[in-house]
């Protein structure tokens, strides 16, 4: 993997290399665009195999991000931390020693919550940046809302542009992952009369949702074969791949975990079988818009006004599909790659 090369096909601005010799932590920084304003990407820490796919992910994710930007058309831009889940890291001096490299930064890179980070890891970071996202009541408050409420209202969008109207009682959606965004979107789903099951890998966790929600329990096993209208991802990416979407018995995919295809050619595949395939970088970006503003507008956007800006954006990129008869994914991309074009451009 040849990185410069990478940053120049891609158009980044900047990897950093993050070693800290203290806490033995070791990451990276991808800043990928920051002509339209700072640039916005949560930590993830995460066990990678290798420190070219920690790489890879950091790049993949920080791009993801300014794709959501530029859809949204907010005026910010994409970037990612990835840091490496190894063992014998000291964690909490590892992430204020991050926290310090984000003030030097001096507000060029705003970050926040992702796979890996969550409540505690903030605070640590917050009391080190100004730049990050404080989970307490001075911060944005209410993410993983946020971003279910955005996925509830785009998925309800996807049944409504193939169905031309939306009826929940009669919608089957099977939602893998119920963490933090998976529950509040199975909360929504049952709140609105949909059949809903759901899996997720820490039985505990599932049993929950179930006593608590009244979902059916799937095993993890099942979520991919299981009947249904739409398949909710909500836990990692990489979940649809050559042998995954043989299983699929769903008419739309649509969640809210980041890069859900292991290629874009996935999409495609997904497309020509007639699955309905929402791209994720439209439909999660609800808890980017609640930050965003929130940093830069110094107001809290509602919810509910952040789900209907999603539900408008997965309408206009369906409809484009629909119109180009190409994959909603790849449609998206040059949407927002567009946009970005024409803002470098105008600069
Ligand atoms: P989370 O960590 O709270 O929840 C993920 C859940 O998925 C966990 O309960 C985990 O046990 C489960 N899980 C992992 N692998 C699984 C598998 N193979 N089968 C079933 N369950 C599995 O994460 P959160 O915040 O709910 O985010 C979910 C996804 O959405 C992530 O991919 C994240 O990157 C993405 N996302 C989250 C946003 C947010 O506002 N939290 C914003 C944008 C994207």
């Amino acid at each position: 993997m040849h990185l410069l090369d990478a940053m120049t096909r891609e158009g980044f601005e900047e990897v950093i290399a993050i070693h800290d010799r203290d806490s033995g932590m070791r990451g990276w920084i991808a800043i990928h665009d920051t002509s339209e304003g700072p640039a916005f990407g949560g930590v993830r820490r995460y066990e990678y195999r290798s420190e070219a796919e920690s790489m890879m992910d950091c790049l993949r994710l920080a791009r993801a991000m300014t794709h959501k930007c530029r859809l949204a058309e907010l005026p910010a831009g994409g970037a990612k931390a990835v840091l490496l889940d190894e063992p014998g890291v000291d964690w909490p001096a590892a992430y204020a020693a991050l926290g310090r490299i984000v003030e030097r930064m001096g507000g060029r890179f705003y970050t926040g919550p992702d796979v890996g980070t969550g409540e505690a890891e903030l605070e640590v970071l917050a009391a080190h940046t100004r730049f990050s996202t404080d989970p307490g009541p001075a911060g944005p408050g209410e993410l993983e809302q946020s971003t279910a409420e955005g996925v509830f209202r785009g998925i309800g969008a996807a049944l409504h542009y193939l169905d031309g109207g939306l009826d929940w009682s009669t919608q089957r959606i099977v939602v893998q992952g119920l963490g933090a965004v998976g529950m509040e979107l199975a909360r929504r789903l049952m709140a609105h009369g949909a059949k809903v099951a759901g899996s997720d890998i820490d039985p505990e966790r599932l049993e929950w949702a179930v006593q608590e929600l009244g979902i059916e329990g799937l095993d993890p096993n099942e979520v991919l074969s299981s009947p249904c209208d739409v398949l909710a991802p909500c836990a990692m990416g990489g979940l649809l791949h050559d042998l995954s979407l043989e299983k699929l018995r769903t008419r739309v995919v649509a969640g809210a975990a980041n890069n859900v295809l292991a290629r874009t050619l996935h999409g495609d595949r997904l497309h020509a079988r007639g699955v309905l395939h929402v791209p994720d970088f439209v439909l999660n970006s609800g808890a980017l818009i609640r930050g965003t503003i929130f940093h830069l507008e110094g107001r809290r956007e509602p919810v509910s006004a952040i789900g209907e800006r999603v539900a408008r954006m997965v309408t206009s990129v369906l409809e484009e599909a629909g119109r180009t008869q190409a994959p909603p994914t790849r449609v998206a991309r040059r949407m927002a790659e567009r946009r970005l074009a024409e803002r470098r451009a105008s600069r």
